[in-house]
Formats: structure tokens, C-alpha cells, sequence
């Protein structure tokens, strides 16, 4: 599981390395949130209270309902769909794959599914 590795990396290098990381933590969480923006928004749910405007498309606050949100980041840069005929694939690069993934920890409802702080 390296995307899990990645994540848990990430979270000790906070702890241990205080405003530098946290700081570059909400740069990722900022692009992230960019792309999701361009390529998403079209029919998800993006935000903390907005509805999917492509019906039965799940609210990315809520996916961490449905699995470890993580898991997406090595989807998202292999090759990523849904099995839903009007999602188009996607690929993005890892450095992209992070950052959107890092944005949509940033977004859970679910407390568990977020070890970030904003
Ligand atoms: C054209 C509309 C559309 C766009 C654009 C779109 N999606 Fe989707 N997406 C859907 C629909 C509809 C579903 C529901 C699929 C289902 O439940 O079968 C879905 C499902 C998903 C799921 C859940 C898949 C699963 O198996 O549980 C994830 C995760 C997801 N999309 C991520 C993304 C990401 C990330 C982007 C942008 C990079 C994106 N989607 C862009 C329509 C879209």
C-alpha cells in the first residue's frame, strides 16, 4: 500500500516538522482543490454543503463512506473511472493524484477519514 505509506509519511513529517509541512500540506490541499474544480465539479459535489449536479454522482465529502479516500491516489494516477458510462476516465500525474487526493481527506465528514489538520 504505498499511497497508505505516502499518507502516514506525510502525517509523521507534520508532527515532527511543524509550520513547514503544514504549510506545504495546505499548498497540496489548494491544488487539489483546483483540479477537482476543472475536472470534477462539472457533476460531483465538491465542497462541505453543495449538492452533485450529475444526479447519482456521490458527494466526495462523503466517499470516505464508501472506502479509504486514499486508496483513489494510485487510481487517480493509473487510470481512474467509475464503471459509470458519463464519467470519463482520468489520469492525472502522482504529483496531481497527491494533491487531489489531499484535498478530499481535507473534505471528509467523517473525522476518521481526515488526519490532517486545516
Ligand atoms: C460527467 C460526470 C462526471 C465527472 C466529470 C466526474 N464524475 Fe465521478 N462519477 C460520476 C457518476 C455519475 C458516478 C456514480 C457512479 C456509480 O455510482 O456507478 C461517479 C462516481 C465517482 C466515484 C465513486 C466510484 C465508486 O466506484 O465508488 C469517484 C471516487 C469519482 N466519481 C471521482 C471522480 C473524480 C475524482 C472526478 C474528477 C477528476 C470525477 N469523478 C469526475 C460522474 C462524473
Amino acid at each position: 500500500m504505498r499511497s497508505l505509506t505516502a499518507v502516514l509519511a506525510l502525517a509523521a513529517a507534520m508532527l515532527g516538522a511543524g509550520p513547514a509541512a503544514a504549510q506545504s500540506q495546505r499548498v497540496l490541499v489548494q491544488r487539489g482543490e483546483v483540479l477537482v474544480r476543472q475536472h470534477c465539479a462539472l457533476c460531483h459535489a465538491i465542497g462541505r454543503d453543495d449538492v452533485s449536479r450529475y444526479p447519482g454522482a456521490p458527494l466526495f465529502r462523503e466517499l470516505s463512506k464508501r472506502y479509504p479516500v486514499d486508496v483513489l491516489e494510485e487510481a487517480l494516477a493509473e487510470g481512474f473511472t467509475s464503471g459509470h458510462p458519463a464519467m470519463p476516465e482520468f489520469t492525472f500525474s502522482p504529483e496531481r493524484a497527491a494533491s487531489i487526493v489531499a484535498y478530499l481527506m481535507s473534505i471528509q465528514t467523517d473525522p476518521r477519514a481526515r488526519p490532517q489538520r486545516r
